[in-house]
């Protein structure tokens, strides 16, 4: 099969093509070899939380068949893969006694992905707290952080020597806002009081274990999930409504870590919902510690609109009435295909932010695939990688220092509240068997790989 090679020149010697997935979306064992129970098992227990009624707990049972997984990553031709380790395998009560067993794992699929010259990036939090921590307040208890801390301390002390890229958190906003305001992640509370804790006392985690995690041959980075944020006329409102989404989305948690504080105006929707009472004096420099690297995640563009007669939406609170409007082409998640948006973010991060090098961690689509005599034809995901590697090179031709393209996801897996419904990989899992079929965009996307390697269109 020919790639639709129109993404493949531009790219620099060394940019890194990779894939990404995180522990309790693809892992299963959940009780396996003493790992405790994290956030996500209580969560998908609760009726209606998970739209399928499934769980996390077997997933695509890759604890134990990550060295076919890494074979089938060695057949696409991956220089990299993103994965995140599992607090609660290392630590089954969040904090205290050290789980070997846990460690073990990624110790041995470290190896694996080393043996055949796969950069291992690894992410120390994708959503999966410990329950332990939850009953003790979880992320809206300050002593979380210390946990977290001693948590990083224990996993960079156990693999440090092979791992040369560290992520302290993926996506915060989801960990706070999907979380303790919408209630549709884990752990499924709806105070957005406990949502502004939530984010800043992630926001503190992520800074005490990058100075953790510091060294020299270590590259340090958080993962943001940023959208670009439109609003749907030039009207006062809607401009307001764009600019209160974007405070929360964006602006709460890119201007603390660069060491511009909270915005104010991010500061008065903390102060209206929470108080400033949880942020203390040093906080904001224990925020800012120094970062290699930023990873974003970017999936689509938000266009919001100030309706009257809208709730105000759960994940942004504090912004008033307003709706986000319905994008015309859309992947199966209802998700706008809006790949200029990824160039935008890129700009924008590079244009307004200190320099730092900037890696798209995620990027990738769910679609209704079907699996027929044994192969997937997903020309929809082609085409959406296609367009969105393009974005990337087209970011890299104005200037941004972009090193690397992880598309969102390796394998099909347990996509959170929807389940299995939602399938977002490269490649395609059977549920029932655990069999993995290379997709046509695995295929497209080993191509994309070689003929960039070989520097056959630069
Ligand atoms: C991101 C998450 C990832 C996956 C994709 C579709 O927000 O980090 O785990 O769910 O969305």
């Amino acid at each position: 099969m020919r790639a639709l090679s129109s993404a493949a020149g531009g790219f620099p010697t060394g940019f890194v093509w990779g894939a990404a997935t995180s522990a309790y979306q693809i892992e299963g064992a959940a009780e396996e070899d003493g790992r405790g129970p994290s956030i996500w098992d209580v969560f998908a227990r609760r009726p209606g939380a998970i739209r399928d009624g499934s769980s996390g707990a077997v997933a695509d049972d890759h604890y134990h068949r990550f060295n076919q997984d890494i074979e089938l990553m060695g057949e696409i031709g991956l220089s990299a893969y993103s994965f995140s380790v599992a607090w609660p395998r290392v630590l089954p009560e969040g904090r205290g006694r050290v789980n070997g067993k846990g460690l073990d794992f990624y110790s041995r699929l470290i190896d694996a992905l080393l043996a055949h010259n796969i950069e291992p990036f690894v992410t120390l939090y994708h959503w999966d707290l410990p329950q332990a921590l939850e009953q003790e307040g979880g992320w809206g208890s300050r002593d979380t952080v210390a946990a977290f801390e001693s948590y990083a301390g224990t996993v960079v002390d156990a693999l440090g020597d092979r791992v040369a890229h560290w992520t302290t958190l993926n996506e915060p906003w989801c960990s706070a806002f999907l979380g303790y305001a919408a209630g549709i992640h884990a752990p499924g509370v709806k105070d957005p009081a406990v949502a502004f804790r939530a984010a800043h006392h992630l926001l503190l985690a992520h800074g005490a274990a990058a100075r953790r995690i510091n060294g020299p041959e270590r590259e340090v980075s958080i993962v943001l999930n940023l959208f670009p944020v439109h609003p749907a006329t030039h009207d006062a409102a809607d401009e307001a409504a764009a600019s209160g989404v974007d405070a929360i989305q964006n602006r709460m948690f890119l201007d603390p870590i660069f060491g511009a504080g909270y915005p104010s105006d991010a500061l008065e929707l903390i102060e209206r919902s929470a108080g400033l009472g949880h942020v203390r004096d040093g906080d904001l420099s224990q925020i800012s510690a120094d970062i290699d690297a930023l990873g974003i995640n970017y999936y689509r563009t938000l266009v919001v609109r100030a309706s009257p007669d809208a709730s105000e939406p759960a994940e942004f609170p504090g912004v008033g009435n307003v709706t986000l409007v319905k994008p015309r082409d859309v992947t199966s998640m209802g998700w706008g295909v809006e790949p200029d948006g990824l160039r935008e973010i890129l700009l924008r991060v590079t244009d307004e932010y200190p320099a730092m090098p900037l890696y798209v961690t995620e990027n990738g689509a769910a679609f209704p695939d079907r699996c027929s005599n044994g192969r997937v034809s997903d020309t929809d995901r082609i085409s959406f990688l296609d367009a969105h590697i393009g974005a990337c090179r087209s970011a890299i031709a104005s200037g941004v220092d972009l090193r690397g393209y992880f598309v969102w996801s390796f394998l099909d897996n347990f996509e959170w509240g929807e389940g299995y419904s939602q399938r977002f990989g490269i490649v395609w899992v059977d549920y029932e068997t655990q069999e993995r079929v290379l997709k046509d965009s695995a295929l497209w996307y080993r191509d994309l790989i070689l003929e960039v390697g070989t520097g056959a269109s630069l």
